[in-house]
């Protein structure tokens, strides 16, 4: 499994993405990638493997993959038989899911956490978020943690998987969760099933249902 803490050094040769800016740094790296002027860390095929072990059984309902990027989770739930939404704040990963999963059942769309539409709001019995809250700096991290919680339905599940981090570091990205951060999914009416770390790379995968 890759380590994200390796985004750092990808990142730090963005030329015009700049991750202080909380959400604008996206699209500028997705298109850096088209043109081949960067090798994207996010770069992958598989489904990730803490999500691959803990989807273990065919599926059933709704399930929307949060910064979706290249979709290969949003492929891997699809499979399984959830009919399955994928969103990403960049146009540029969006069109590049598209077109590498062309005739897909996921419902592919550009979207942003932080200005949700109002159909998806309660409207997914799974919710999968990895790496995306993880890789915004945190002056806008309660609003994305929001934004995942409010995409659960009444009796659904929230699975998030994060970098852990022992205590709060600024110098990213990307900027792994502290216990409490991951804890925090687990608010506005969810609670945890279980928060476990695992590694080598050290990850939280934490899981939450609405009651
Ligand atoms: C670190 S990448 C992870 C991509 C994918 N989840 C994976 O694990 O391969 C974070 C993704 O979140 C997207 N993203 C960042 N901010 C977002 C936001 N506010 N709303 C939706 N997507 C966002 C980025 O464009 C990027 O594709």
């Amino acid at each position: 499994m890759a380590d994200p803490r390796s985004w750092r050094s990808e990142t730090a040769r963005l030329g015009n993405a700049d991750p202080s800016d909380p959400t604008g740094w996206f699209e500028p790296l997705w298109a850096s990638a088209s043109g081949g002027d960067v090798t994207m860390p996010w770069e992958h095929d598989d489904p990730h493997p803490a999500l691959a072990s803990w989807t273990c059984a065919p599926g059933t309902g709704s399930a929307v993959v949060v910064g979706c990027g290249l979709g290969a989770d949003a492929e891997h739930l699809a499979r399984l038989g959830y009919a399955t939404t994928a969103f990403d704040i960049s146009p540029t990963a969006v069109a590049a899911a598209r077109a590498r999963h062309a005739g897909s059942p996921v419902a592919y769309a550009v979207g942003d956490l932080l200005d949700l539409p109002r159909a998806w709001v309660g409207a997914f019995d799974l919710v999968v978020e990895i790496y995306t809250v993880q890789a915004v700096n945190r002056s806008v991290r309660d609003g994305l943690t929001a934004g995942v919680r409010s995409l659960v339905a009444p009796g659904g599940t929230l699975l998030a998987i994060q970098a852990v981090a022992d205590e709060v570091d600024d110098d990213g990205p990307p900027w792994p969760l502290t216990r409490s951060e991951i804890e925090a999914f687990g608010r506005d009416g969810l609670s945890a099933v279980s928060v476990e770390e695992l590694g080598a790379p050290r990850l939280w995968r934490a899981e939450f249902r609405r009651g």
